[in-house]
């Protein structure tokens, strides 16, 4: 049986043994491709982040399956029983490549399809953003206490760019609403914008390794993340995600509605 206390402490060295690589190979020339159009990239520091992630999750919990972006992990995974370890290598690729800033490596453990341990890295400010399930969610050594559940016309929301541009009504209304409009490009980012406070929501088409080590850690602190029209969410899939404050969430149903 493995500890999870154990595969905490050595998830938080791989995460920060990936954002040093990220770190330092920043500034040197790597490769860029694209991969479903040209505003979606992944370069060879994504790829090598990856290999390097899953490697060493496959050394300390060789039994689990391993669900990753860029495809060095376990094909098909359907379920998400036993251990599942997910993992965003770069988060925010195009601020990685055109900032050098405001992106993260994510991963996270489900077990039994229950979010257990999460980690977000917020590689520039080295900050670690970690949390495990009953015990609270910390940055580096200090624990953070659940922000302040502030309405929306009291709160920012960040929204990703294709809600922006091709939202319906009841988006625009939200957004309308909102005391303001944020948009960072980086789902880590915006997630760790709300579980500290600055944001009051985020609202995002996220796929499994943009969604999962943020829940885990939003929940944790007793936020909403939830399919935006109030249904929960399936990891597994892609879906339009609210992670926000109870009320932040209640005033936004009460427009989608
Ligand atoms: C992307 C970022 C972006 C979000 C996209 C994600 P990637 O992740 O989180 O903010 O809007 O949906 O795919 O591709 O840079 O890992
Ligand atoms: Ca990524
Ligand atoms: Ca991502």
């Amino acid at each position: 049986m493995t500890d999870i206390n154990s595969l905490d402490l050595q998830a938080q060295e791989i995460i920060r043994q990936a954002a040093q690589n990220a770190l330092e190979k920043m500034d040197a020339r790597y490769q860029v491709d694209t991969k479903t159009n040209y505003t979606d990239l992944v370069t060879t520091i994504d790829r090598e982040n990856e290999q390097l992630i899953n490697k060493r999750l496959r050394e300390i919990d060789p039994a689990s399956k391993i669900l990753s972006e860029e495809g060095f992990g376990d094909k098909g995974i359907r379920s998400l029983a036993g251990h599942v370890w997910i993992v965003d290598p770069i988060d925010g690729t195009m601020n990685f490549v055109k900032q050098h800033n405001n992106f993260a490596v994510m991963l996270a453990l489900y077990v039994d399809g229950q979010p257990v341990l999460g980690y977000i890295m917020d590689v520039i400010n080295h900050r670690l953003y970690h949390g495990r399930a009953g015990h609270g969610v910390f940055v580096n050594d200090q624990r953070l206490s659940t922000p302040r559940d502030l309405g929306l016309q009291e709160s920012l929301v960040a929204m990703n760019r294709g809600l922006v541009l091709n939202g319906d009504e009841a988006i625009r209304k939200v957004a309308q609403t909102a005391i303001g409009l944020r948009m960072y490009g980086s789902a880590g980012i915006e997630m760790i914008g709300v579980i500290t406070g600055q944001l009051g929501a985020y609202i995002s088409h996220l796929k499994p390794w943009d969604l999962a080590a943020g829940r885990m850690l939003a929940e944790e602190l007793g936020l909403i993340v939830k399919s935006i029209d109030g249904g929960s969410i399936n990891v597994l899939s892609s879906n339009l995600v609210l992670v926000a404050t109870s009320q932040v969430s209640r005033d936004i149903r009460q427009i989608i509605n």
